[in-house]
């Protein structure tokens, strides 16, 4: 198991910094080291509170050819960015090509990671995946660009990774979940509505969520494992909970009755195979129920019965 890299005192990138995954890992790493972040900022409000936060900000659309007054002497860079717009052109460009430019701009980091998705995966019913298994164009029901864009974006940073000898992690996430939401927090305000909850029909839908607290402490060890070669890993929680199962124990906090929709087109269940990750960066620590209970305390406290 690799020990984790010493953040204090590093000059580190992350991008895609407003986004859900990077709220927690800002306002942890923030304190500890020199933190820059780079986004479009479409919401100006969201870098003020960034650089209320002690970050440096760089306002810098990744499907643009130029990463204008960008530094490039990062100690390490962790890239958070992701577009989901539709548009197969701007996506591609922006998680493909713009993954490859940062890379190439910051190539004298220590290590490079980028997170993928476990969206890149093909649906396999309910075995859990391992990091050679198939992939396939999953989220297109939901989302038709995504998981085309993830898998684009993974080769790009592997050629690049290879070609400029980049220490590299690609880091294929599960659910992330916390204080600030996530999947299981969508779902208790669908409960709420009384919106029905797609399901895949072969139940359980199985994920792993990854608790923010855990991100938080792990990634600075999938740093450690970055190789020119580039690692390749799952990126989830230890334990494996179906959305039938996270529904339930939400119902249990609040009272609120989830309905699904069955459909052949819902992602359907997603376990990864944890034996790489476990062998690399070590076994999780939050358990999910406490996990979500801490979620629904800070997000909708008035819910829990
Ligand atoms: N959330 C999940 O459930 C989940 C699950 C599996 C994997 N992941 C992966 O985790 C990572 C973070 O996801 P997230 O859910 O936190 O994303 P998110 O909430 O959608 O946020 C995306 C971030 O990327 C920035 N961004 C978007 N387009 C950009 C562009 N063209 N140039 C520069 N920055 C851009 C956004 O800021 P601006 O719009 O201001 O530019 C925002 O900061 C992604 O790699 C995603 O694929 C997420």
């Amino acid at each position: 198991m690799f020990e984790p890299v010493d953040l204090h005192g590093r000059k580190v990138l992350v991008t895609g910094p407003t986004g859900q995954v990077a709220q927690p890992l800002i306002a942890a790493y923030a304190p500890v080291c020199d933190l820059h972040a780079l986004a479009r900022f479409s919401d100006p409000a969201t870098r003020e509170t960034l650089q209320a936060q002690g970050v440096t900000t760089h306002k810098i659309d990744l499907a643009d050819g130029d990463l204008g007054s960008l530094p490039d002497d990062f100690d390490y860079v962790i890239n958070l960015a992701v577009v989901k717009s539709g548009d197969f052109d701007y996506d591609l460009r922006a998680n493909g090509e713009g993954a490859g430019r940062l890379m190439l701009h910051c190539r004298s980091a220590k290590a490079f990671m980028h997170c993928s998705s476990t969206a890149v995966y093909e649906y396999a019913g309910h075995e859990p995946r391992k990091e050679n298994s198939p992939l396939g164009d999953n989220h297109r029901a939901m989302f038709p660009t995504y998981s085309i864009a993830k898998i684009a974006a993974e080769t790009v940073v592997r050629f690049t990774a290879r070609q400029f000898n980049i220490p590299t992690t690609i880091a294929r996430l599960s659910v992330p979940y916390g204080d600030n939401g996530g999947w299981p927090y969508w779902h208790t305000m669908m409960m709420q509505n009384n919106v029905p909850i797609d399901v895949h029909p072969d139940k359980p839908n199985l994920y792993n969520p990854l608790h923010a607290d855990d991100y938080i402490e792990k990634i600075p060890r999938l740093l450690a494992a970055a190789t020119t070669e580039v690692c390749t890993v799952n990126f989830g929680g230890s334990q494996a909970v179906a959305i039938e199962e996270w529904c339930e124990y939400i119902s249990e906090l609040t009272g609120l009755q989830p309905t699904y929709k069955e459909s052949k087109s819902a992602f359907g269940s997603l376990q990864i195979d944890t034996e790489t990750m476990h062998s690399l960066i070590g076994p999780t620590q939050v358990d999910w129920k406490q996990g979500i209970k801490r979620m629904l305390e800070n997000l909708a406290p008035e819910l829990l019965s």
